[in-house]
């Protein structure tokens, strides 16, 4: 098997020629042949002046070139697309697989014995690890790191909970205007991601319990030196992957995605991670089962302390003793023989969790915050394929609940009608919001957050039923029923709700209804009439993207990078 220069030549036919055609180029950058010969480890570049998440790319990098370099390897950074939330129009999630693509080619296009995934903001980790899965080479996750928290007016805020709840204040008058600008200096005090559990931060814990990353990986501010560390550290266990020739498969088991997904339910994390890690275990073959992600919740308590759904922050996590310490909790749940990238196993990173006395971050499993799981699979006559609640950001009155269906045809429609004073809508109804899933949108955006009408939110109304195919941000919360599967534009039921029918959400039973009988509905499918094509859907990745996207159960991948 070739190695290093050799792996991957150009085609000209001549492969002696091809060899000394790169040689002859790289060495142009001053490279001697010593170094050339060493085990070349890529690193991702995906610094970005669009991607403060990522601001810290650079001393990443150059930690992990000293860690390599260290372990007797040869570093070499290359760059790949970079995906920051607020910089991706008209959504980050269109832009996932593409990314994930443009990693797994340039990872397969460059020489190189091993990868460093330096990636952090929501899509990022999971369009590498789909990548790197595919490309099938020794690889090893840096998240960025998570921002410190801001502080305004003696207040604690966080990016991007406190932005959602501050918007929505400002929304029924609470704030105004002069104080929302002021707002935008305080919300993301440093670089890094997100630093409550949304996605971001649930996607770098559950690579650190899938045993992509080293211990800490997954939770150390991006600012801290620690953060600089774990970069050197990373990029000398990626020499040593490369050496032992061990592949994401081998550290990627069945058994290691249940170990994630239980940590999943354990810190009550961002619904978004289900179809990322569906994608991720699907590029090996590797099918979730919903129903078994479900069960897993019945057993599995909430631990963990993060805003949304609780108090804290990422760096009280960390400080906490991180995703070890949780693990430790969870260890009668967990496969603890699972291999990491680290060399060592779930239990050895457990023997080394750092014990805190006196936090009360990561509780103990004698003392939850709550019990049965954070998240819920939904099925019902609304979502044949699946739809997610998360439980433990909903509100408790509203999870056994029946209401009159208020619809929005897709997100224009519900710009346009939501702040309606004449809108037909209570407190007590269900807002419906369709044509926004992977194909209707497109691109999934996370509208399933759907505010409270103003009117409401001016009377005191906090949260709703709210039920979409959209997806929600991480750091949303809410009585919210998300991702439901098949979406409307596709033709699944949602398309045949009609304002004034009566919809049943029953939590406890798993189930979303919409109350019409079968021959109404069955009327209503013979009726029902496709939504208009996407402006500019005739070329390019948009055309890509709408022919080859799956649905939310398959984990939005493309259907042609599935693995066998
Ligand atoms: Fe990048 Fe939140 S916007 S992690």
């Amino acid at each position: 098997m070739p190695h290093g220069l050799r792996k991957g030549l150009a085609t000209y036919g001549d492969a002696g020629f091809s060899l000394f055609l790169r040689r002859a180029f790289i060495k142009a950058m001053g490279y001697t042949d010593e170094a050339l010969d060493r085990p070349i480890i890529g690193i991702t570049d995906t610094f970005s002046d669009f991607n403060p998440c990522h601001g810290n790319v650079p001393d990443l990098i150059a930690a992990v070139k000293r860690g390599v370099m260290l372990a007797g390897g040869m570093p070499m950074a290359f760059p790949t697309i970079s995906i920051h939330e607020s910089f991706s129009h008209p959504t980050s999630m269109f832009l996932r697989n593409l990314m994930a693509l443009d990693t797994e080619e340039m990872i397969r296009a460059q020489p190189m014995d091993a990868v460093v995934l330096i990636g952090g903001c929501d899509k990022t980790l999971p369009a590498q690890l789909m990548g790197a899965a595919s490309a099938d080479i020794p690889a090893i996750v840096v998240p960025t790191g998570p921002m410190l928290v801001g502080h305004y007016k003696g207040e604690v805020l966080g990016a991007c909970t406190d932005c959602r709840r501050l918007w929505a204040k400002f929304r029924a008058g609470d704030i105004d205007e002069a104080e929302i600008d002021a707002l935008t200096d305080r919300l993301a005090p440093t670089k890094g991601t997100c630093m409550v559990m949304g996605t971001a931060s649930t996607v770098s814990t559950m690579v650190e319990a899938l045993g992509m990353c080293l211990p800490g990986g997954g939770s150390v501010p991006a600012t801290h030196a620690d953060r600089i560390r774990v970069a050197e550290a990373s990029g000398a266990a990626a020499v040593r992957l490369a050496r032992d020739g061990v592949k994401p498969r081998q550290i990627m088991t069945e058994a290691a995605f249940r170990n994630a997904f239980t940590v999943l339910q354990a810190i009550g994390g961002s619904t978004n991670a289900v179809i990322h890690f569906t994608a991720i275990a699907g590029r090996l073959g590797i099918k979730i089962d919903l129903e078994a992600f479900d069960r897993l919740g019945l057993d599995v308590p909430v631990l963990v302390d993060l805003k949304p759904s609780g108090d804290y922050y990422m760096e009280h996590f960390h400080w906490a003793g991180g995703v070890p310490r949780l693990l430790r909790e969870l260890a009668p749940l967990l496969d603890t023989g699972c291999l990491t990238v680290g060399g060592r196993t779930i239990a050895d990173v457990i023997a080394g969790a750092e014990m805190v006395p006196g936090q009360t971050v990561i509780r103990t499993v004698a003392d939850p915050i709550a019990t049965g799981g954070g998240l819920a699979v939904l099925r019902g006559n609304l979502a044949p394929g699946g739809a997610l609640l998360k439980r433990s950001a909903a509100t408790a009155d509203l999870m056994q609940f029946e209401g009159r269906a208020v619809v929005f045809d897709g997100l224009e429609d519900m710009t346009a009608r939501l702040d309606d004073p004449d809108l037909d809508v209570n407190a007590d109804d269900v807002l419906v919001l369709r044509n926004a899933g992977p194909k209707g949108a497109p691109g999934m955006p996370e509208a399933g957050y759907i505010p409270i009408p103003k009117k409401l939110a001016r009377q005191g109304v906090k949260d709703m039923v709210r039920i979409s195919d959209a997806r929600m941000s991480g750091t949303a919360f809410g009585t919210i029923v998300l991702h439901i599967t098949p979406e409307a534009a596709t033709g699944g039921p949602l398309g045949l709700v009609r304002n004034g029918d009566r919809i049943r959400l029953d939590a406890a039973g798993r189930r979303i209804d919409l109350l019409v009988d079968e021959a109404e509905m069955a009327a209503r499918k013979a009726a029902w009439v496709a939504p208009p094509v996407h402006a500019g859907s005739h070329r390019g990745y948009l055309k890509l993207y709408l022919n080859e996207v799956t649905q939310a159960d398959q984990g939005c991948d493309f259907a042609f990078c599935i693995g066998e």
